[in-house]
């Protein structure tokens, strides 16, 4: 149930922390899983439970951070606020009280390296916090293997008493199994006093949010553990290990949705790449060793051959996709085939039924409907009309050392193999570039165009007059 969640509330999540355990050079939540930094996943679900400012803080590359969380949300679509020395959680939430300690409001905290947490499960925890009144509400779960998190203990009434962490906790404390997810809610009236009260007397020497719980209950305020039922989402990452092992699980939920609800044949489900946000028509074939990145859509019926890349592109039905290409932001009409060893890049366009082969290369072109490119070429800045074949090893030369020029080729053209297109320059309609001719000129249609630098030697219409007679 998607009830509506009454009471306003604020979101702040803790992004600050190196993750040292990452062995990193790069804070922890910059690193991606699924095709997004951590801290993108955790800020889209934050939005999508619609509070009323999202907080984040930050810290450690605070800049790179920041952009990652405008590039997931939209500018100004959140507050940051920085801690300057990480000195623990409890201080991460400290360092943004001047913002949020008049707030007089609810506050759910989240953590930027708990990237699997679902809405639903967040506005349960808000639903409970409300339902309670209580002062904090801890989301808790129970693991089969607890090490590393922070334990809930309870007393003989199984009423929450504190929260232990791993380093501090006695040998009985780790036996517990219910640990702290890291996602809670607090009264922030309450929450920032008991904050200010929080020594970082611990193995650590931090000052652990976790330490409220136990200073709001010894002044007689409600705190709660809402123990949910699913381990994997609140799960966090701390090391590479585990990254790799949430984007194993993640790509086989996604694979086995293809081939269960999306009717996709994977010749090997193990070895496909498939971001979440893809989608891919039914019939469709993917081979071992594709990689289909970011919003990419693919259509029915079409075949994706070993080791191609896909990002950001979009493929119309019945296309066949050999071996190793790379598309990226691109479009491919139906009925297409690319490859094998082609590159698509920077929102280049085959139309319907178009074709391009080995070692072809398109930047910012377009080829037009049923025309060819099938070997060695680069089609830079370039638009080329319909049923028009690009002889092998055509180039457009786009760049003059300063500037990018156009090429416009037109309907029915045949470039000779091994043609310079010298940019800026039209070939007209129906005209035929020779073999090794260098373009330096436009080129009016029905011509045949030869030579260093290209001349024309003969009006075409004409020939085709004489064909006609
Ligand atoms: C924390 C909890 C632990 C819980 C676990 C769940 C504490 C003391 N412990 O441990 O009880 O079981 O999460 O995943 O809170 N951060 C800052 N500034 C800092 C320190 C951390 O912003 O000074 C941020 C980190 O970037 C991270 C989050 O807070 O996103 C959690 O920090 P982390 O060091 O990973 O805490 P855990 O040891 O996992
Ligand atoms: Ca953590």
């Amino acid at each position: 149930m998607n009830s509506p969640q009454e009471t306003p509330f604020d979101i702040l999540v803790l992004a600050a922390g190196l993750g040292t355990r990452m062995r990193s050079g790069k804070a922890k939540v910059l690193h991606q899983l699924d095709g997004r930094p951590l801290i993108a996943h955790v800020c889209r679900t934050a939005a999508s439970i619609k509070p009323r400012r999202i907080y984040v803080v930050v810290g450690h590359q605070a800049d790179k951070v920041e952009a990652a969380v405008q590039a997931e949300l939209g500018q100004d679509q959140a507050t940051f606020v920085t801690q300057s020395r990480q000195l623990g959680t409890g201080d991460a939430v400290m360092s943004a009280g001047e913002v949020l300690r008049d707030a007089g409001s609810t506050l759910l905290i989240l953590s930027g390296d708990v990237p699997l947490i679902r809405a639903d499960t967040l506005r349960l925890l808000l639903e409970r916090h409300h339902e309670l009144q209580n002062v904090a509400t801890i989301l808790s779960v129970r693991m089969e293997n607890p090490t590393g998190y922070g334990r809930i203990v309870r007393d003989d009434d199984s009423r929450v008493v504190k929260i232990a962490e791993e380093k501090d906790a006695t040998d009985d404390e780790k036996q517990i199994r219910e640990i702290n997810s890291g996602i809670y809610c607090f009264e922030t009236d309450r929450l920032f006093p008991a904050l200010t009260r929080v020594q970082p007397v611990n193995q650590q020497g931090e000052y652990y949010l976790t330490d409220v719980p136990e200073i709001l209950l010894n002044d007689g305020d409600r705190v709660d553990a809402y123990l949910h039922g699913n381990v994997r989402e609140v799960a966090g990452i701390n090391t590479r290990a585990e990254l790799a092992e949430f984007e194993n699980l993640q790509r086989r939920s996604t694979i086995r949705r293809l081939m269960i609800d999306g009717g996709v044949t994977f010749i090997d489900p193990s070895h496909a790449y498939i971001s979440s946000e893809a989608e891919i028509g039914r019939d469709s074939v993917i081979y071992p060793g594709v990689q289909i990145e970011g919003k990419t859509i693919i259509g029915e019926n079409c075949e994706l051959r070993a080791g191609t890349r896909i990002t950001n592109s979009q493929i119309g039905d019945n296309v066949l996709i050999k071996d190793h290409c790379v598309i990226v932001d691109s479009q491919v009409g139906a009925n297409c085939s690319v490859g094998p060893f082609a590159h698509l890049r920077m929102n280049s366009v085959l139309e319907d039924a178009a074709a391009v082969g080995n070692f072809v290369e398109l930047k910012k072109s377009r080829l037009g409907r049923g025309s060819k490119s099938m070997h060695l070429t680069y089609l830079g800045d370039a638009t080329i009309g319909e049923k028009t074949n690009i002889g092998a090893g055509t180039v457009t030369c786009n760049y003059d050392g300063k500037h990018k020029h156009q090429t416009i080729i037109e309907d029915n053209v045949k470039i000779g193999s091994d043609t310079m297109l010298v940019a800026p320059v039209r070939v007209g309609s129906r005209s035929v570039t020779g073999a090794g001719s260098v373009v330096t000129r436009d080129v009016p249609p029905d011509s045949l165009v030869a030579g260093v630098p290209a001349v024309v030697k003969k009006r075409l219409d004409e020939r085709k007059d004489e064909n006609e007679a």
